[in-house]
């Protein structure tokens, strides 16, 4: 009788996570959680995030453990979140404190908690590479929403497409003179051969281009009491939770373009980028301004512009998505444009393998 020897197998590596793991991703801003839960998933998992009346935010996963129900189905009382179906009520922690017409509390009765974090208004949840990772740093600062040096407001769109077309999007604003004329545009050519510079670190990329002597774009003029040509600045810089871009502009010959306290009409944005899937995401911005008059009034004008300016880079975005999925996995090409959405490309499959 043959003895068949089997070889010990060698141990299967951990599959890459989908996703960067042990990170802070944008899971809403303050001003959205009021009395009411929001159902929102992220890295696949769906959750619920509420606001006690206390004033803590919470991030509960998104399921009754009783029979299923989303949580967000459910009203925000006192002691935490009641299920909209039997009536249990949690805490922010997931224990269940509350069975009507029970007293025992089984043990099991408990959902999965998230960390939360707010920081200048954005609220930051953490998924770590195991269940009960705690959280290894804080969450980023921002304060252009916390000096009082700026008016702001923002808003949440979601995406039919993958988190990293937006990244693509925002790092390479070249794309300003094809696809926002109507807004912050310009000249296609003045943005195709501006002045560029793009830094890098192990988590971040920076993207500097200038663009001196160039007529200002619809939103500028309609904001600030620019006198003829201006010269503009964008200031674009990825963190693979986040990006902050510094755009703005100044009467040409003003100011220098380097000098981090130069005057002139600014806009700060911040896109907290978060996948939903593997092929959705939530987009959370803001638009921070300086008006120098009928301050207000010019900060709505600026969001409303904002807000028909990301419009249009959804229609694109999401309009490539359904292309590439018809065409499947065509190559691309790259050009000179690509410098700094490739470098962030980098950075998310440096952190992904190390999650
Ligand atoms: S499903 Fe939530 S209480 Fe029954
Ligand atoms: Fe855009």
């Amino acid at each position: 009788m043959s003895v068949q020897i089997v070889e010990p197998r060698a141990a299967e590596p951990a599959p890459t996570p989908q996703f960067p793991l042990d990170q802070w991703y944008v899971a809403g801003f303050s001003w959205e959680l009021k009395d009411k839960p929001i159902g929102r998933t992220f890295l696949n998992k769906p959750i619920v995030l509420f606001r006690t009346l206390e004033g803590d935010f919470c991030a509960l996963e998104n399921r009754c453990c009783h029979r299923a129900l989303p949580l967000s189905d459910g009203t925000v009382e006192e002691g935490g979140i009641r299920c909209g179906y039997h009536g249990l009520l949690f805490d922010g922690t997931g224990r269940c404190i509350d069975i009507p017409g029970q007293t025992k509390i089984p043990g099991k009765a408990i959902v999965p908690a998230y960390h939360i974090r707010e920081q200048d208004q954005i609220l930051w949840i953490w998924f770590g590479s195991s269940s009960d990772s705690e959280p290894s740093f804080e969450p980023p600062q921002y304060d252009v929403h916390s000096s009082g040096r700026y008016l702001f407001d923002g808003d949440v769109y979601h995406y039919d497409a993958p988190w990293q077309l937006v990244h693509d999007n925002l790092m390479d604003l070249s794309h300003l003179g094809y696809v926002h004329l109507r807004t912050i545009g310009g000249n296609a050519k003045v943005h195709m051969n501006a002045e560029m510079k793009v830094e890098a670190g192990d988590e971040w990329v920076r993207v500097v281009r200038h663009m001196p002597g160039s007529t200002p774009p619809p939103t500028y003029t309609a904001a600030f009491p620019f006198k003829g040509e201006v010269d503009r600045w964008q200031e674009i810089e990825f963190h693979v939770n986040h990006l902050r871009i510094w755009s703005g502009a100044a009467d040409a010959g003003t100011c220098d373009l380097n000098d981090p306290n130069r005057g002139g009409f600014h806009m700060k944005g911040f896109h907290g980028v978060t996948p939903e899937t593997e092929t959705t995401c939530h987009y959370f911005w803001s638009v921070a301004t300086n008006p120098v008059r009928d301050p207000e009034e010019t900060k709505q004008k600026v969001i409303e512009q904002s807000k028909m300016t990301f419009d249009e880079d959804k229609v694109v975005i999401e309009s490539q998505y359904k292309n590439m999925l018809r065409f499947g996995d065509r190559p691309m090409i790259d050009i000179h444009v690509d410098v700094g959405p490739n470098r962030a490309r980098k950075i998310v499959e440096k952190l992904k393998a190390h999650s």
